[in-house]
């Protein structure tokens, strides 16, 4: 079906034409614009409020082709791995719900493109013994998720997300989980094991609840609500979802904004404009319903002294003082 006008409120398209036509009558009553997929980047790009879903049917598309995509649209649905076309239509639903109540929030779209391209350039440094702040930060949080993680069951399944230069994986212990990974950014991934899943969070082929355990270490840049939206449609029932973050004590103290931070390289390339969300208690627990998911603790890490060398200076507040909480972990059930 072809479209002039600018599309409202939700649009559908993506490679999977026959699937596109099928979710878009179930939806009808809501109004849906169906357009095929030179269409859906051009009026994807027209209006902002419109929620924009790619659907993907058969062979799984490249890495560059589900970016792309996700460029576009606000959610890229893997048709194979729902079940039915009520069950799709029924994420489209909330996940057009979640849309809407993220008004105060960047288009996501830009977040993680901004994140993949700001990670990639500082992928290089993304070592602790460089990155001392971030050092710090793992110290604080690395117990916690130990704690929270080491009893998990031998033939549970375990998915890191953003994770980076595989951080976790060193320091945690993960218990008996089968481990997967993702990481979207170019940079970071060329660290991690080769069967590290590349597509953006908003994309992910992994079936819908395929996961007992969604793990995050440091992934302020996807705590915006569609974010954990398609982090929590990975878990199983009753699967848990486990993310740190920089604490907002820490993030006003110090940055003076819940919003964005820059990191300056060892070369002294300053990479701005990253995204990085740093609820507290209250915003994690409504981010957290948004996403379909109970908080079910909300851990304020203190920082831990480091070993053989000062705090960061930029653990330290503006203040000089040291924050009574420098790491933020949540912790969510899947209603
Ligand atoms: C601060 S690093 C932490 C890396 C690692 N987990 C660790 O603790 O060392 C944040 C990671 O999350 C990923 N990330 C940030 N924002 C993202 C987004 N919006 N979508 C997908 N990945 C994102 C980045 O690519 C990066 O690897």
């Amino acid at each position: 079906m072809s479209t002039e006008a600018a599309p409202a409120p939700i649009l559908i398209g993506g490679p999977a034409e026959a699937g596109r036509r099928e979710l878009a009558e179930r939806m009808t009553g809501i109004g849906v614009t169906e357009a095929d997929p030179e269409e859906f980047s051009r009026l994807a790009s027209l209006s902002s409020s419109t929620f924009c879903v790619a659907l993907v049917d058969g062979e799984r598309p490249s890495h560059e082709d589900l970016s792309h995509l996700a460029d576009h649209a606000h959610l890229v649905l893997h048709r194979s791995n729902r079940d039915t076309v009520d069950d799709l239509a029924g994420v489209v639903h909330e996940g057009f719900e979640v849309h809407r109540a993220s008004s105060a929030y960047p288009d996501c779209r830009h977040i993680d493109l901004d994140n993949r391209v700001g990670y990639t350039a500082i992928a290089e440094d993304f070592v602790d013994e460089l990155r001392i702040t971030t050092a710090d930060f793992h110290n604080a949080s690395a117990p916690h998720l130990s704690r929270l993680l080491r009893e998990s069951p031998a033939g549970s399944r375990l998915l890191e997300v953003g994770a980076g230069r595989g951080w976790l994986r060193e320091a945690v212990d993960t218990g008996k989980a089968d481990y997967a990974c993702q990481e979207s950014s170019a940079g970071m991934a060329r660290y991690l094991p080769e069967d590290v899943m590349t597509e953006p969070i908003r994309a992910l082929p992994a079936k819908h609840g395929s996961y007992d355990y969604v793990v995050g270490s440091l992934v302020d840049g996807m705590a915006y609500p569609l974010g954990v939206f398609c982090l929590a449609q990975l878990l199983a029932p009753s699967g848990r979802i486990v993310l740190t973050w920089p604490s907002a004590v820490w993030s006003t103290g110090r940055r003076r904004t819940t919003r964005t931070t820059q990191f300056v390289s060892a070369s002294g390339r300053t990479v701005r404009g990253i995204h990085s969300f740093t609820p507290g208690p209250a915003q994690t627990k409504e981010l957290f319903r948004l996403a379909g998911l109970d908080l079910t603790e909300f851990v304020e890490c203190p920082p831990v002294p480091p070993s053989g060398r000062p705090y960061s200076g930029d653990t330290v507040l503006a203040d000089g003082s040291l924050p009574e909480s420098l790491v933020s972990v949540a912790v969510g059930v899947r209603q």
